[in-house]
């Protein structure tokens, strides 16, 4: 059976981090619940000139092939009857990339009131992986905490720190050696970085 992934794409800067994630799932037999929040829009076509349209289009002019078996179900983040709301929804993890300090304290302090915080909310409590990707620098107390609050609740925080002993030669190759972290804790193969050694 496919793996069901939940992806969330925050108002943080590196909105090119979302769509490298998706771009490496899109590619498998997988089937993606994709959610983006209302300021991970407006940075979605500040950063990376997405007309606010069709997104399935704008992903494959982003250079996305999707596989005859992969599955993109869109939401929006007022949507709390969508699946992903529900702890009877089986998934296989949730990735926030890129995650706001915003969403953070959100999920550090438990308050679901949109459909990303609820789905980390459900995620947590029923021992689903739940990755984030915080980007914010230099980072407050604050920032720290909720982050320590959500990695004691079960989250993997997951800074999107890019790697250079592989010698990357494109802002895409350097996304991916972060990606390519997030795809080895989901358990899918990938080819974006070798493995070391
Ligand atoms: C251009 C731009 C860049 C931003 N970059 C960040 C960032 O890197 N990290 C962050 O936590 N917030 C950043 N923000 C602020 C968030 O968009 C804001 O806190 C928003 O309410 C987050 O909402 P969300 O978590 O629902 O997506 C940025 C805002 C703008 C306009």
């Amino acid at each position: 059976m496919n793996k069901k992934i939940i992806v969330a794409i925050c108002g943080a800067s590196g909105s090119i981090y979302g769509i490298r994630l998706l771009k490496a799932l899109l590619n498998k037999p997988v089937n993606i619940y994709l959610i983006i929040s209302n300021a991970g829009l407006e940075i979605l076509k500040y950063e990376n000139g997405y007309s606010g349209k069709d997104f399935t289009s704008f992903l494959k002019d982003k250079g996305v092939v999707t596989h005859k078996d992969a599955g993109l179900n869109i939401y929006e983040q007022n949507d709390l009857f969508a699946p992903p709301a529900s702890g009877s929804f089986r998934h296989d993890g949730m990735v926030i990339a890129p995650c706001s300090m915003k969403t953070l304290a959100a999920i550090a302090s438990g308050m679901a009131d949109n459909l990303i915080h609820r789905a980390a909310d459900v995620s947590l409590k029923e021992k689903r992986p739940l990755i984030l990707l915080p980007r914010e620098t230099p980072l407050s107390i604050i920032h720290i905490k909720n982050m320590h609050k959500a990695a004691m609740s079960g989250a993997t925080i997951m800074p999107p720190s890019p790697s250079f002993y592989f010698n990357p030669k494109t802002i895409s190759d350097l996304v991916d050696t972060v990606i390519a972290r997030v795809l080895d804790h989901l358990k899918i193969e990938q080819d974006l970085v070798k493995e070391w050694g």
